[in-house]
């Protein structure tokens, strides 16, 4: 271990048990849906996620923006309990239930669903082979049935081998996989990423149908005008910290804001 100046002074590990009393209330009084609370995370050494919190309401669309490095795929790492970065201290609460207690695999089973930038999906299986194989394991959510009426590309498109669709197609893939699965919280990082704009526009239309659903979503995108149009909220991050939180069309209507942080 290394003195590094910046290190967090008052680091608690985080309880591998019990959770704390600790409960994060929103505005009003119902506790929050979703509650990210003073998460600090770290690759290693490098202290990345400094201090970031944020509450989501059940059912809403928060998009979570920021420059390139500004810790917008850490965070959604850290909520979704991947190994890296390592989460050191903080609280993370999805429905009443405390993920900073959990591993990735039992965070999935309690219904938090990423989509990877990569996507991952798995070679050498078709497209109906990546779906099942999401449903291996309980809680499963939509019917293979249901995502081929939402998803008609993925239908026509079933006994493909799944890495040899186009980017658009397989990022329909991802989200369907994450949607074959019983979830309380979706995290998409970067959907539009490297997409043409006829593609962003489906994926769009895509993520507006699951918006109907009332699916509780974290978006992280550098598309943000995109992402914003599809949000209700929007909370920036600077160098890992938490620098704006407010109404999608407040960052819309805002040149300021968009520049000094977003520089669009
Ligand atoms: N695996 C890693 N090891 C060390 N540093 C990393 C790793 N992944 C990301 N970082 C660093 O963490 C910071 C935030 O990265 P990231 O969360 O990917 O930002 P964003 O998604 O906002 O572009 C960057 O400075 C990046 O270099
Ligand atoms: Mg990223």
């Amino acid at each position: 271990m290394s003195d590094d100046a910046h290190k967090h002074e008052n680091l608690i590990e985080v309880p591998a048990g019990t959770p704390t009393a600790h409960k994060v209330v929103a505005q009003g009084s119902a506790p929050a849906f979703f509650s990210a609370w003073d998460l600090h995370a770290y690759y290693g050494e490098s202290y990345i996620v400094q201090g970031v919190s944020f509450d989501i309401r059940e059912g809403e669309i928060v998009a979570l923006l920021g420059r390139n490095g500004a810790g917008k795929t850490s965070t959604l790492r850290a909520i979704a309990r991947v190994d890296t970065p390592e989460l050191r201290h903080g609280e993370i609460w999805l429905d009443h239930q405390p993920l900073h207690t959990m591993k990735s695999w039992q965070a999935a089973r309690l219904g938090v669903g990423l989509v990877p930038e990569d996507r991952r999906i798995i070679a050498g299986l078709t497209v109906e082979e990546n779906l099942k194989l999401s449903q291996i394991a309980e809680p499963v959510g939509w019917s293979i049935e249901r995502i081929y009426e939402h998803f008609p590309r993925l239908a026509e498109r079933r006994d493909q081998e799944a890495v040899t669709m186009s980017g658009g197609e397989q990022q329909m893939l991802a989200v369907a996989r994450a949607l074959a699965r019983d979830i309380k919280l979706l995290l998409l990082d970067e959907p539009y990423e490297g997409l043409a704009p006829v593609i962003v526009h489906e994926i769009e239309r895509i993520l507006e149908g699951v918006k109907e659903l009332g699916i509780t979503t974290v978006i992280v995108e550098q598309n943000a005008i995109a992402a914003l149009h599809l949000s209700d909220r929007a909370i920036i991050l600077d160098m890992g910290e938490v620098v704006f939180e407010g109404s999608a069309q407040e960052v819309l209507d805002n040149a300021d804001i968009r520049n000094e942080y977003l520089a669009i």
